[in-house]
């Protein structure tokens, strides 16, 4: 998708082979109108999809899952990364253990945002080994939700978090994908629609 990969070509910086810095439009900085034209990509693609929610993992999930909320006319739920204090609720919780990081966290859901009639549509930043999204596919799952689809602004195609969702029926749509990197170099792989046609 044109408009990603222009954006990730004027501001982002590879700073290796595996880590993508783009702290000036997603993940220090967001850019909010970029932040509605990708809300917007987003809800084109999965607007027949009979989505409910859109849900996304805290933090920088969160300015593009509330943009493609806004364009789909659905609530949008950040599953959190340590429980909430909230005691009555009831939580549905997973573990998610970070390879890009090298940090755990319980990611935590409350049954109050959820239900087995939900279905739903993740979106998130990056797809890397895909730890985060397949714990958000686990754990919606927890809850009976049904799950439309993975909505992220970049895939490391070289990563595989896709094929861990895609093993797991889940379909994946990415707005930017990047076959290779390394020091201020950046391969994109072209759109996969475009290949369809
Ligand atoms: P993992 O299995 O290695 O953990 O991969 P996953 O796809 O779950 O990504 C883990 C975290 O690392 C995510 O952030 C993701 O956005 C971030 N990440 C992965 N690759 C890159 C990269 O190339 N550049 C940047 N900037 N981030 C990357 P998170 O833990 O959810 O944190 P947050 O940023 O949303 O707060």
């Amino acid at each position: 998708m044109k408009l990603l990969e222009e954006k990730i070509r004027a501001e982002g910086r590879a700073v290796n082979e595996e880590i993508l810095k783009v702290d000036s439009f997603i993940n220090h900085q967001a850019d909010p109108v970029f932040m509605k034209q990708v809300g917007e990509l987003f809800a084109e693609h999965f607007k027949e999809k009979g989505i409910t929610k859109v849900v996304t993992i805290e933090s920088s999930g969160i300015a593009p899952a509330l943009m493609t909320a806004l364009a789909l006319n659905v609530p949008m739920i950040i599953l959190k990364k340590q429980p909430s204090r909230v005691l009555n609720d009831k939580l549905y919780q997973t573990v998610v253990t970070s390879f890009t990081k090298g940090t755990s966290y319980e990611l935590t859901l409350s049954d109050q945002y959820i239900c087995e009639e939900d279905h739903v549509l993740i979106i998130d930043d990056f797809l890397a080994n895909g730890e985060a999204a397949t714990g958000a596919v686990r754990l919606l799952r927890k809850a009976h939700a049904t799950i439309a689809g993975v909505g992220v602004l970049i895939e490391k195609s070289f990563q595989p978090g896709r094929e861990k969702l895609t093993e797991q029926g889940i379909t994946v749509y990415p707005l930017a994908r990047i076959g290779k990197m390394d020091k201020d170099y950046i391969e994109f792989l072209p759109d996969e629609e475009q290949n369809e046609k």
